[in-house]
């Protein structure tokens, strides 16, 4: 059975992913350094899979660290999601976001050539698109960033295309991955915000569960039918699974691909707020507020590349993503700080 690195693996996604790994067969092992996550996650990863994770907690920024995980182990791909997220702080902070993102991922790439694993799957995001010609968003569209976090995307984005075209040997994905939301549906693992929520979703849960007054819509005078912004959410676990196909079209030996994991459906911040308050089963209170800067007015993607290409297509809908948000909150009001 094949090996896969998994770089941020304790964190949102990485979490999700290591599971659907470890039940499909694969050996995992993570590197973190916990900056945005809990190692409880994975603790609870190996609960919910009865097997375990072989984990390094190191900063991939540390190359002589990071080393030691490709000498010590034989790797067959790795799938790299370490880095930090947050737009906001990318814009206050963003020599921070150039140096975690950018060396981290340089240090990744060094190894990997000096160990000979050719195979990787990237986290981009919807943000390449900036604020896109139309929707929905189409891989081929032109690619705009406007802020620190975006650039280190992109950037990355150019260094794999780059690599790409001087070593035919490398196969990479190139994932944009658009809003995902939700958590296992055993209600165990889930998005853990630090301090107050940045994202929709996480804010919605905190009101429900009472820890925050009441959610802010940013914006009411959009263009769009109820004037509120249009986003692509897709349950974590849909994005997970689209990393097992990813995995199988690397290995098939594919070169540089590019694909939009998204659902192809877009919801509006009022229809999310909704179907929160079915899965809640009481009203969550909101009031308009300003528009957030940097916010485009609708972001969804086209998912046909990547079901023809992968056989992508996301199961979940949005009454099962709140649902399973919800789910999350209520068992863990905390997260995983109990
Ligand atoms: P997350 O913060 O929950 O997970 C990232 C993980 O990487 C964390 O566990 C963190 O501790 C770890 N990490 C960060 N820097 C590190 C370093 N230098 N060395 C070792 N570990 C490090 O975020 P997530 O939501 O799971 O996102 C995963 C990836 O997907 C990120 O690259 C993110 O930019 C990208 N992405 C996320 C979203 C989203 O909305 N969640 C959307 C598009 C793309
Ligand atoms: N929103 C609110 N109130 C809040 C939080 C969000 O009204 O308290 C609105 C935003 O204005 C936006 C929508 O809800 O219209 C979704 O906002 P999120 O912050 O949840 O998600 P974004 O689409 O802004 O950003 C996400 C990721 C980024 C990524 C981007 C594009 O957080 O990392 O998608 O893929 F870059």
């Amino acid at each position: 059975m094949k090996t896969i690195l998994v770089t941020g693996g304790a964190g949102y996604i990485g979490s999700h992913t290591v599971l659907l790994l470890l039940e499909k067969g694969f050996d995992v092992i993570v590197i973190d350094n916990f900056i945005n996550s809990n190692e409880e996650s994975l603790r609870r990863v190996e609960e919910l899979a009865g097997k375990k994770v072989k984990l390094y907690s190191y900063d991939c920024c540390n190359e002589k660290d990071f080393e030691k995980v490709f000498a010590e182990n034989h790797i067959d791909a790795v799938i790299h999601f370490a880095g930090l997220k947050a737009v906001g702080e990318s814009v206050a902070l963003p020599l921070r976001y150039y140096e975690n993102n950018l060396i981290s991922t340089i240090n990744l790439l060094n190894l990997m050539g000096k160990y000979e694993v050719y195979n990787l799957a990237f986290s981009s995001s919807a943000t390449v698109y900036g604020d896109p010609k139309s929707v929905p968003i189409y891989e081929d569209f032109d690619l705009h960033v406007f802020n620190p976090y975006g650039r280190t995307k992109l950037m990355i984005e150019d260094i794999l295309r780059d690599i790409s075209h001087i070593n035919p040997k490398f196969n990479i994905a190139l994932l944009r991955y658009f809003n995902p939301i939700g958590a296992h549906p055993s209600g165990r693992i889930g998005e853990n915000p630090n301090g107050i929520p940045n994202n929709l979703v996480p804010y919605i849960t905190q009101v429900a569960v009472g820890k925050l007054a009441e959610l802010g819509v940013f914006g009411n005078d959009y263009p769009t039918p109820d004037g509120t912004c249009i986003r692509d959410y897709i349950h974590v676990c849909d994005l997970a699974e689209g990393h097992i196909l990813a995995l199988n079209k690397l290995f098939s030996g594919c070169g540089l691909v590019t694909y939009n994991l998204g659902t192809g459906n877009g919801y509006s911040v009022l229809e999310v707020l909704h179907a929160m308050e079915k899965a809640v089963g009481k009203p969550i209170p909101y009031k308009f507020k300003p528009r957030r800067p940097g916010d485009i007015p609708a972001c969804y993607a086209s998912p046909l590349k990547a079901y023809q290409e992968l056989g992508f297509k996301a199961k979940y809908s949005i009454e099962d993503m709140a649902r399973d948000a919800w789910n999350w909150q209520k068992k863990n009001p905390n997260g995983y700080e109990q």
